[in-house]
């Protein structure tokens, strides 16, 4: 059964890893990286984006596949359901369609709209059982028509939020959702280090994981980060397999045409993404 984020992340931190967010698409996206998680042992997190959660037909819809998957392919290592930069409107559908951990994405309002819609849902997901995220400082770049500018967040703000009672934090330090550009000037650790000391144990968040060097995943993870989330290097390996798939013209070779062909090497290359970010986090045999 489905899990809150915060003991799987508690553990994470203090074990000095990152367990992986990896957005889900669809019903293969979700059963490739259930699988990955299970075949290594490893805690997952399953983000869903509200475009996402609309594309697959509504929350409660998402809830029942992925339910369904835990017990027909006996998945028994920690998953958590995690609505991914939700709006206060769509964490309240999620906590009554059943996830099992929401974050609030606060970080486009102003500080004082943040802290007091991040109180209400504190007190909301301790009464369900459920973990909480929340952001300072938007996360650059665009998601689901989310855009953000990359700003630095304000680590006094962060402890503000912090102290409220969530779970953990996502704090702004350069990150991008999507591509990097190749003039981008690299996470800010001064920023991270400056939140880090002001949040003590707090699990703190990477969001953006596509494209960042390991290096700096590896520095981030020593200054505290424990969740890292990935969606667009998932999508662009789905991409990548599916057209070499069809640009060999597989797809016009016997039953090729079928979805469960056709949708084949993109899952494998979901699964093989993955895993290689298991294994650069850390959280291999972690479950
Ligand atoms: O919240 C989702 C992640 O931040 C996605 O970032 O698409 O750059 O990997 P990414
Ligand atoms: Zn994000």
């Amino acid at each position: 059964m489905l899990v809150s984020a915060k003991e799987m992340l508690q553990k994470a931190k203090a074990g000095h890893y990152a367990v992986g967010q990896f957005n889900i698409n669809n019903l293969e996206w979700t059963k490739a990286i259930l699988l990955t998680a299970q075949e290594n042992n490893s805690p997952v997190i399953l983000g869903v984006s509200e475009g996402a959660g609309k594309y697959m037909a509504g929350y409660k819809t998402v809830v029942g596949m992925v339910n369904g998957m835990l017990e027909e392919l006996n998945i028994t290592v920690p998953v958590a359901l995690h609505l991914d930069h939700g709006s206060y409107e769509g964490c309240l559908k999620c906590v009554e369609a059943g996830f099992s951990s929401i974050m609030y994405d606060g970080s486009h309002s102003p500080i004082d709209e943040n802290v007091a819609n991040t109180k209400k849902l504190v007190e909301i997901c301790a009464e369900h059982g459920m973990s909480l995220e929340a952001e300072v400082g938007s996360i650059g770049g665009e998601e689901d028509g989310v855009v953000g500018m990359g700003e630095c967040a304000d680590p006094q703000e962060c402890k503000r939020i912090a102290d409220l009672g969530i779970d953990f934090l996502a704090a702004g330090i350069g990150n991008i959702h999507g591509k990097y550009p190749a003039n981008w000037k690299g996470l800010s650790f001064e920023t991270l280090d400056a939140v880090q000391q002001l949040t003590g144990d707090m699990p703190l968040v990477l969001h953006g994981g596509t494209g960042i060097p390991t290096d700096m995943i590896q520095k981030a993870i020593s200054l505290g980060v424990a969740k890292i989330n990935v969606n667009t290097e998932c999508q662009l390996a789905f991409a990548a397999a599916t057209r070499e798939y069809i640009e060999a013209g597989k797809d016009q070779q016997g039953k090729g045409f079928d979805p469960r062909k056709l949708l084949a090497p993109g899952f494998d290359a979901i699964k093989a993404t993955v895993k290689e970010k298991m294994e650069i986090f850390g959280s291999i045999n972690k479950a």
